[in-house]
């Protein structure tokens, strides 16, 4: 792998996205935190730098086709190429509560809504990047989805899983595990990696307080995929190292 490896988070002003920035930067990959608020990101990116890492901040909402081209544009210019892009930006809910957003009654413009940022948003990026990432000699691409994506734990009434339902989000992320399959399989000639990746259960804004995990270690399995080497896998869901079923 090339020295100064070049990486793009989204959604990094904050949970996750700022964590595994953080985790990435430590490894000396220069980090662009993309942020739909160029302000939050700000805020983030300098206390990063404050630590002496080295990251910059982006303005990029992921459901917004002029910050997509401006981002590649951006990369195009100054770069020539991207070595990891990490899909982190993500919500779990629109107008309905979270657990009250049953298939049953959501509505279709609250699917939608969540479809347009945990999906369209990321292929539309992932697309525009794409040249970029085949410019790198080892381009890793990490979508952040969630376990409860899976088809087969979600189908298994047994699973503690199947007990939450909530649809909208569920299905958001078990497409965007299929754009890991089907990218995956597009690009199996190329040293480009694509994985899915579940964080676990963890205490952001959107994990809430009664999450068991932190941060720290929610953003390892994001890390751990955004950094394999040339032997690891491709087209796989993991939480850690463990993999789980689609
Ligand atoms: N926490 C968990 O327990 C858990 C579990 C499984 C999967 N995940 C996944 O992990 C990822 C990160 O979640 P988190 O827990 O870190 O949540 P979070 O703290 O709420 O952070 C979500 C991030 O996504 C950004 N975002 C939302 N819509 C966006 C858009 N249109 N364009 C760009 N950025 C956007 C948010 O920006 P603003 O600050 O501007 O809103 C924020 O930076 C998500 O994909 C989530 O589904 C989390």
């Amino acid at each position: 792998m090339s020295a100064n490896r070049i990486a793009l988070v989204t959604g990094a002003n904050k949970g996750l996205g700022f964590e595994t920035s953080r985790q990435l930067a430590l490894k000396g990959i220069k980090i662009f935190m993309g942020a739909r608020d160029i302000d939050k990101g700000k805020s983030a990116s300098k206390k990063l730098k404050d630590q002496g890492l080295d990251v910059e901040c982006i303005e990029l909402d992921v459901t917004n086709s002029s910050h997509i081209k401006q981002a590649g544009e951006y990369f195009e210019k100054h770069y020539g190429r991207l070595d990891i892009l990490v899909n982190n930006a993500g919500m779990t809910h629109a107008e309905e509560p979270f657990f009250g957003n049953s298939a049953g009654t959501v509505s279709a413009a609250a699917v939608r809504k969540i479809f347009e940022v945990n999906l369209f948003g990321q292929v539309e990026l992932t697309q525009k990047l794409l040249p970029l990432l085949k410019k790198s000699d080892a381009g890793r691409i990490v979508n952040v989805s969630s376990i409860l994506g899976s088809l087969m734990l979600q189908s298994n009434e047994k699973s503690d899983l199947a007990q939450l339902k909530p649809f909208a989000y569920d299905a958001s992320k078990a497409a965007l595990n299929q754009f890991t399959i089907h990218l995956a399989a597009l690009l199996k000639d190329t040293p480009i990696k694509v994985n899915s990746a579940h964080p676990g259960w963890v205490k952001t804004d959107l994990g809430t307080d009664m999450a068991p995990m932190v941060v720290e270690e929610g953003a390892k399995t994001a890390v751990r995929l955004a950094t394999l080497n040339q032997d690891g896998p491709t087209g796989k869901f993991f939480h850690f190292n463990d993999e789980i079923p689609w």
